[in-house]
């Protein structure tokens, strides 16, 4: 037996007991003829001491020790004279009696401790180093922990887990694909998954009712923190349910994951908001609704001043940003460069301050009087002492910039805690998106998203008004701002999915060649069905306090979708160039 407990065990009860760990030396500390090794394994830290008079081979074994050692250890459990009540193993420390050096280490490029002084490049290079470091493994415990309850949930109410193939043929998901080329089947492609969506739809066909698999998805799209090339979902699909029937039985496997794994409590029900609320209130389809600060149009009350920018604005709106009003020349300034940069995309910014003595001072004094100022703040619900930010064009643009600026600013006060958890639904979706880029609809969620039965007149309506008033059956579980899952109810009926390919754009014979398969498997008895799916790493970050996933993945890409401890992606021989008939062109 290698040892006898693990390095994360040991308590005053056990004071007395011959024990054997095993683990790495996360440091070695001399004092006054003693020796002192924290063995660190994944459970915890167990401080060793050799005293001064240990018999010699041990003093001198002791002494050729380096980080990151391996050992196996026998001794005593000892109480400690100085107690470190951060530790749970704080009150004892093992009497070493013998030391077997495991294997011996290189010294690690960057401490490995609760905090490190490696920068991110070194760290992804030395990844299994990393993971040795406690947030990585109590991340990685949180993402077992997670998947455990999930299971259990789904699995008490009766959904079975199924795998679905990698190698497939091009998912509706909307990004591009990463493809792999067939050797046995010169010049073609399989593409991977962006998510399992048409195979759980012919799991539904298939008569299996309830599916669900904790399975990886890949998407080539530009990275960001809550973004990773591969990623994992929690994918689901019902079969004779309605949108409330899959809300609930979400919402209930959410609420036993944060109970269990979190011990919080969420609203019961959940509280839900339409699309069109969360646009116009916060700028945002995964609004954050931890705090107020919400977006205002005031439009009518001020254009027609003589403030020409204001006057030719489709939309002009505002948010308050309490007990703001001292921000300084500069602090504007600089908000100002701040809602400039492409990533936000205004053109200025306007403020007004509501003084805390009453008096209002304003960049747009030569146009709004006091008065008038004072009764656009009034009719956002501000007060004294709140700083008024204002944006104005084109309305979805504007909101969406206020919604950016909403977020930054309430971060800036503090008001996003992550221990703060505030779910919520977003519900009634428009079905399309319109591109005036491309002078066509694209579907905002899949062309597989049913629209919502009460607008099926639009729906087959020739006119692009009445189709832009389509909502959708769809939904997302949004949680502080981020967007975690999402779904919708399926269009079952050949009529209608036609109909969709024709709002879409995609012709007979394109959407026979992509879909083919799953327009020919609705002949033979869909039944009406929907589901969901939920982005499990970032379940995994949020729950754990976090905004980016990296951490709660054990080997992650960078943000330019390299792994650089395998050297991936990396060039290919010619010999398997050959084979799978490829030539690089450049
Ligand atoms: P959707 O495309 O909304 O829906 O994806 C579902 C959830 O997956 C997560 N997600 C990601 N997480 C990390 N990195 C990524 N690149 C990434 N892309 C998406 C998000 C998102 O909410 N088939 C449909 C679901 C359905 O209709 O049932 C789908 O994939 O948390």
């Amino acid at each position: 037996m290698y040892r006898t407990h693990t390095c994360g065990e040991l308590r005053i009860a056990d004071s007395g007991r011959s024990v054997t760990l095993a683990g790495w030396v996360q440091k070695v500390r001399k004092l006054g003829g003693m020796t002192f090794i924290d063995l660190r394994d994944r459970y915890g830290i167990t401080q060793l001491v050799v005293e001064a008079d240990a018999p010699a081979s041990l003093v001198e074994t002791a002494s050729t020790l380096g980080r990151e050692y391996v050992l196996q250890v026998e001794g005593e459990v000892v109480e400690r004279a100085s107690k470190n009540s951060k530790m749970p193993t704080g009150d004892i420390e093992i009497k070493l009696a013998s030391i077997n050096i495991l294997n011996k280490a290189d010294t690690p490029p960057f401490t490995i401790e609760e905090d490190t002084d490696g920068g991110e490049d070194i760290r992804a290079r030395y990844r299994y180093l990393d993971l040795r470091r406690p947030p990585l493994q109590r991340a990685l415990a949180l993402r077992h922990r997670l998947a455990h309850e999930l299971r259990n949930y789904l699995d008490s109410h009766g959904f079975m887990e199924i795998e679905t193939p990698y190698l497939i043929k091009s998912t509706p998901e909307g990004a591009r694909d990463f493809v792999v080329p067939s050797r046995m089947n010169p010049g073609t492609f399989y593409a991977l998954p962006q998510s399992p969506q048409t195979f759980k739809q012919l799991l539904m066909v298939a008569g299996y009712d309830r599916y669900f698999q904790i399975v990886r998805c890949f998407r080539d799209e530009d990275l960001r923190a809550d973004r990773q090339p591969e990623f994992t979902q929690i994918d689901c699909e019902m079969s004779f349910v309605e949108q409330e029937d899959v809300l609930n039985m979400f919402e209930g496997m959410m609420r036993t994951m944060f109970k269990n794994a979190l011990g919080v409590d969420i609203p019961d029900p959940l509280p839900r908001m339409s699309w069109y609320d969360a646009m116009d209130r916060y700028g945002s389809d995964k609004p954050d609704v931890r705090f107020g600060m919400e977006i205002h149009e005031i439009s009518s009350l001020v254009k027609g001043c003589g403030f020409g920018v204001f006057d030719s604005a489709a939309y002009v709106g505002a948010i308050a940003v309490p007990g703001s009003a001292d921000y300084t020349r500069k602090q504007l300034d600089e908000i100002t460069e701040w809602v400039k940069r492409p990533q936000v995309g205004a053109k200025g910014l306007v403020y007004v301050k509501l003084n805390s003595d009453g008096s209002i001072k304003s960049s747009v004094d030569k146009f709004y009087s006091p008065e008038q100022l004072k009764a656009v703040a009034d009719s956002i619900g501000a007060s004294a002492g709140d700083l008024l930010l204002i944006l104005c064009g084109d309305k979805r643009k504007t909101q969406n910039q206020l919604g950016v600026l909403r977020v930054e600013m309430g971060g800036r006060l503090g008001l996003r805690d992550p221990k703060v958890f505030a779910p919520l639904w977003i519900v009634d979706f428009p079905l399309f998106e319109w591109s005036e880029e491309d002078g066509r609809f694209y579907a905002m969620h899949h062309p597989f998203t049913a629209p919502k039965p009460e607008h099926l007149d639009w729906y087959y309506s020739d006119k692009k008004e009445d189709l832009e008033r389509v909502c959708a059956n769809a939904y997302d579980f949004v949680l502080n701002g981020t967007e975690l899952g999402g779904g919708s109810i399926r269009i079952h009926n050949a009529d209608m999915q036609k109909r969709m390919f024709e709002i879409l754009g995609i012709g007979k014979e394109e959407a026979e060649y992509k879909f083919g398969f799953i327009i020919n498997a609705f002949k033979f008895g869909a039944p009406p069905h929907g589901g969901l799916a939920f982005g499990f790493d970032r379940v995994c970050a949020l729950f754990g306090g976090q905004e980016t996933i990296r951490d709660y993945i054990a080997f992650p890409k960078n943000n330019q979708g390299r792994d650089v401890m395998i050297d991936s992606p990396s060039q290919i021989d010619d010999i398997q160039l050959e084979e799978l008939h490829i030539a690089i062109s450049k």
